[in-house]
């Protein structure tokens, strides 16, 4: 395990804490820390965490002076073991909510159990439909005229938890994955952020799998 501490800053006492586990670019992560830096998003991201050593995402937490830590999969001899050392951390931290982004493993029972209804992703598709990897592109082989992103709690399932919040963008006949998947990015960039802030302001209500909410 790799540990970056790039700095101690003063952090008060009840200020609601992010974890944010990612493994690769990290655009999605770049629009947390901007939210939180322009106070739109009253939050301390208290930790980046990574799988993959290398990912650009780390780089960009390094930049915004957050500690960051590289878990290394190849140090643990099972997806159990490696979440187990996963869960010591984010409890460490005293995580108050963890943000899926673009993290490429999937979690076991166990942290998704510590961690009840504490967890949330954003997925590039209009869920239900297209879950799992490519959904873009799974978007433009089934030919639909929508698409959009989803922040949904995670549960055990692929993409199945109560879904939170939802952008729709259409799907243009010219589009390609590459295209569609950055007009729906973009919508990403504004619907993370406001589905942190909405929990964070305990203006989110679950009821079985029904996510309701106050406008914000
Ligand atoms: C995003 O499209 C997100 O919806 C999906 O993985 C991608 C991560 O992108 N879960 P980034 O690393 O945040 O740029």
């Amino acid at each position: 395990m790799t540990i970056k501490k790039l700095s101690t800053p003063q952090v008060p006492l009840n200020i609601f804490k992010l974890a944010v586990l990612v493994s690769g670019r990290g655009s999605n992560l770049q629009a947390i820390m901007d939210s939180i830096d322009r106070e739109e998003l009253d939050a301390h991201l208290s930790i980046v965490i990574s799988n993959t050593k290398d990912a650009m995402a780390l780089k960009r937490a390094e930049k915004h002076e957050i500690k960051t830590i590289f878990i290394d999969p190849s140090n643990y001899s099972s997806s159990k073991e490696y979440d187990k050392a996963l869960v010591l951390k984010l409890k460490e931290f005293s995580i108050d909510l963890i943000c899926l982004a673009g993290y490429m493993r999937i979690l076991g029972e166990e942290i998704i159990q510590t961690f009840e209804k504490k967890i949330i992703n954003i997925h590039p598709s209009l869920l239900p439909a297209f879950p799992g990897l490519n959904a873009q592109k799974q978007a433009i082989n089934h030919g639909v005229k929508f698409s959009g992103c989803t922040v949904h709690f995670v549960d055990s399932g692929v993409d199945s938890g109560p879904i939170i919040l939802q952008t729709v963008v259409p799907v243009y006949d010219n589009d390609d994955e590459k295209s569609l998947s950055k007009r729906i990015l973009e919508q990403e960039h504004y619907l993370y952020p406001k589905a942190i802030k909405m929990i964070q302001e305990n203006k989110i209500r679950l009821n079985g799998r029904t996510v309701t909410s106050k406008t914000i």
